[in-house]
């Protein structure tokens, strides 16, 4: 595992954007891509570098690891809107290659595969972006007894809801399940970044690194990747 912590969020970003731009330089890139607080910069990030002419999405496809069911895409919670506002809206991508997971299919198990044949048939991930649960998940894959395969539905944990509905108002209930890509799909990307900020983050953290290979800790798994990269801050990495 290639574990960097940096001085400030700004330069963490600075060099998640950097290898996610090499990728894209090097090929037509396939990205994995995450939503959330923490991979939020590196987005900025990559639109600075799309502005100045150093980067295009023009052939570039994205898969992004998880939706939450029960809300429509185009609500302002979903992680399609947020893909867009963040991402997708300020640069050349192809609206053809932008895959979200439809968190409302009409035949989840058949939907979930076929997200997971798009992948393949796309080349697989070059470079999956991912951040960490508190409870060490990964996409929405929660602590259980074993991990997971590919593409499915999942009910969020308590733990998740407590961490994520800070951005839901009282009128706006927070989803119970989401469609997410799995431990197994996650593992299949030829390069992996993880972030984590935070002081909240610092005991998945340790657990990933140092604790045990379990599906009590989803992110543990990562360990056994050959092409991990881990971006932290200070206070994430305060257990190390
Ligand atoms: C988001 C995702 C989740 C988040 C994780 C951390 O697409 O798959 O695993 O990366 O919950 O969320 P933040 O970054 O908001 O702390």
């Amino acid at each position: 595992m290639d574990i960097r912590i940096f001085k400030n969020s700004y330069e963490l970003s600075c060099a998640a954007a950097d290898l996610i731009a090499e990728a894209i330089k090097r090929k037509n890139a396939v990205l994995g891509l995450a939503t959330g607080a923490s991979p939020k910069e590196t987005y900025d990030r990559l639109i600075e570098k799309y502005n100045k002419g150093e980067i295009s999405f023009k052939n570039v496809t994205t898969f992004n690891l998880d939706e939450y069911c029960a809300i429509p895409r185009t609500d302002k919670h979903s992680y399609f809107t947020y893909m867009c506002e963040s991402l997708f809206n300020h640069v050349d991508i192809k609206e053809e290659n932008i895959h979200v997971p439809d968190g409302n299919p009409e035949n989840t198990e058949e939907y979930c595969a076929s997200y997971d044949e798009a992948i393949k048939n796309a080349g697989g991930i070059d470079i999956q972006l991912l951040g960490i649960g508190r409870n060490g998940h990964i996409g929405f894959n929660e602590p259980s007894d074993s991990f997971t395969k590919g593409t499915y539905k999942v009910k969020l944990s308590d733990s998740t809801v407590e961490a994520n509905k800070i951005y839901f108002s009282s009128n706006d209930k927070m989803p119970e399940y989401a469609i997410t890509m799995g431990v197994e799909s996650i593992l299949n990307a030829k390069e992996i970044i993880l972030i984590a900020q935070g002081k909240a983050k610092a005991e998945a953290v340790n657990n990933m690194i140092n604790g045990e290979i379990s599906p009590s800790c989803p992110a543990s798994i990562l360990r056994k990747h050959n092409a991990v990269h881990i971006f932290l801050d200070g206070e994430a990495a305060s257990l190390l």
